[in-house]
């Protein structure tokens, strides 16, 4: 797996048109719930199509210290056998660095009928509840208390049972998926997460022998089987990494193909790209995009899916700095998403905040190159962005972040084109 040097920065000198195709890889955030998926069997589970990337290091890692074995059967493909589990408790240092792996919990939970598990960590983007995730427990029956710095979840048997959700919580929905899928009767989740990697995981579990309906609506309904077998599943494409190659070819105004996207998942970003001026064309699993020297400011929120990724909204934001006149960006999902505002400023960039959640972008501003710091997987990808329209050289320090959640991004972009090296 790759290394990640908390050292490591890119030099980028901006002003090159990219040109040509991508392969977008499989996606971060639906692998990590098919890795947790697997602990809930002995049997040995397959898992293609997945993305090298420092976060699915980690939680290969979460998962050897439950007694799992992790291990590449072959490139982007994990081979996961649970059949020995020692453990049901994590320990909390490795919890503490990736919030997915508080997906442990719900496949515990049914396989173990016991789980604890200190409160995630992750990115720095504003207030991360857990309380959709614990009261889903408690619902289905397991006690649920505090020791320590863990929250235990206890259950000999879970029962299904109607349960609201306060948000639509991507992890929390996939939490309470595995939690009920051999519990006794019918769970409904009703304001369940619709986003596709919630879809992945209901295909994976179907696919282990669950019954679950609804995936992709804000409603579900799983009725609790009495055994699970391991499979073999695919991990869908990353929206994301493709949603951040065709804003890439629209910001230094080239012409991208991204392959191997799954284009149904990015139906806010293509709308939002077009409605600034940006020719997108889709046909397949391909996505063309054609970038304009007439950017037009739009007014962009990030919302629970279908609306636009809160995971796209720094990168759109960048994008907009090239566009004329005034963009709005509301980040409607987290409540402190916009910390990389101050970096863009470094970069020249015109972009005022109001309170934590609105940015105000006036443009086109020529961006000028910086030394400026990732502060989450996004804002770093973002920072790229702007540092291939920069005049100039950009070095982006803590790439680390970036690491953790896109494969080779240098090597993809050097292939379109791109002048970035990682130093
Ligand atoms: N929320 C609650 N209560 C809860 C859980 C969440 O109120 O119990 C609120 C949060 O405060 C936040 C909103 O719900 O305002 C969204 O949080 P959600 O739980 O949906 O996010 P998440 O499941 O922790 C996943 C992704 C994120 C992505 C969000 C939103 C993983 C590992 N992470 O996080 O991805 O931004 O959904 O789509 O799947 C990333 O990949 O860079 C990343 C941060």
């Amino acid at each position: 797996m790759s290394a990640q040097d908390k050292h490591g920065a890119f030099r980028i000198e901006g002003g090159r048109r990219l040109a040509g195709a991508v392969d977008i890889g499989g996606s971060k955030n639906a692998t990590l719930g098919a890795m947790a998926a697997a602990l809930l069997v002995p049997d040995e589970s397959i898992l293609e199509n997945v993305p090298d990337i420092g976060d699915v290091e980690h939680m290969a890692r979460v998962l050897r210290s439950l007694g799992a074995a992790v291990e590449w059967a072959a490139p982007h493909t994990l081979r996961i056998s649970a059949a020995d589990l020692r453990g049901s408790s994590p320990p909390s240092d490795l919890v503490g660095n990736l919030r997915g792996s508080f997906l442990v919990m719900g496949a515990l939970l049914t396989r173990l009928g016991e789980a604890a598990c200190a409160p995630p960590g992750g990115d720095v983007i504003g207030q991360r509840p857990i309380d959709v995730h614990l009261a889903g427990f408690a619902a289905l029956g397991a006690r649920v208390q505090r020791e320590e710095d863990k929250f235990v979840a206890s259950a000999e048997r879970l029962t299904g049972a109607a349960i609201f959700a306060d948000y639509p919580s991507v992890l929390g929905t996939q939490n309470l998926m595995m939690a009920a899928v051999k519990a006794r009767g019918r769970t409904t989740i009703v304001n369940a997460a619709a986003e596709p990697e919630v879809q992945s995981l209901a295909a994976m579990l179907q696919a282990m022998g669950a019954r679950i309906t609804g995936a992709g609506t804000h409603t579900l309904e799983i009725d609790g089987v009495d055994e699970l077998h391991g499979t073999r599943y695919a991990i869908i494409p990353d929206r994301l990494e493709a949603g951040t190659y065709a804003i890439a070819g629209a910001i230094t105004r080239g012409e991208v193909e991204v392959r191997g996207a799954c284009v149904e998942h990015l139906p806010s970003l293509i709308a939002k790209l077009r409605e600034a001026g940006v020719s997108v064309d889709t046909g397949g699993d391909c996505i063309r995009v054609r970038g304009t020297d007439e950017l037009r400011a739009v007014t962009i929120q990030a919302l629970p899916y279908p609306g636009l990724a809160t995971d796209l909204q720094a990168l759109m934001a960048v994008l907009l700095t090239q566009a004329r006149g005034v963009s709005y960006v509301h980040e409607r999902v987290f409540d402190n998403r916009l910390l990389y505002v101050g970096e863009l400023r470094k970069m020249g960039a015109e972009v005022v905040t109001t309170g934590t959640t609105t940015a105000i972008i006036s443009g086109p501003t020529p961006l000028l190159g910086a030394r400026v710091r990732a502060l989450d997987v996004r804002a770093g990808a973002a920072l790229i962005l702007a540092a291939l329209v920069a005049r100039g050289r950009t070095e982006i320090t803590d790439i680390y972040h970036v690491d953790r959640g896109y494969e080779g991004i240098d090597q993809k972009l050097r292939s379109l084109g791109a002048s970035i090296e990682r130093v």
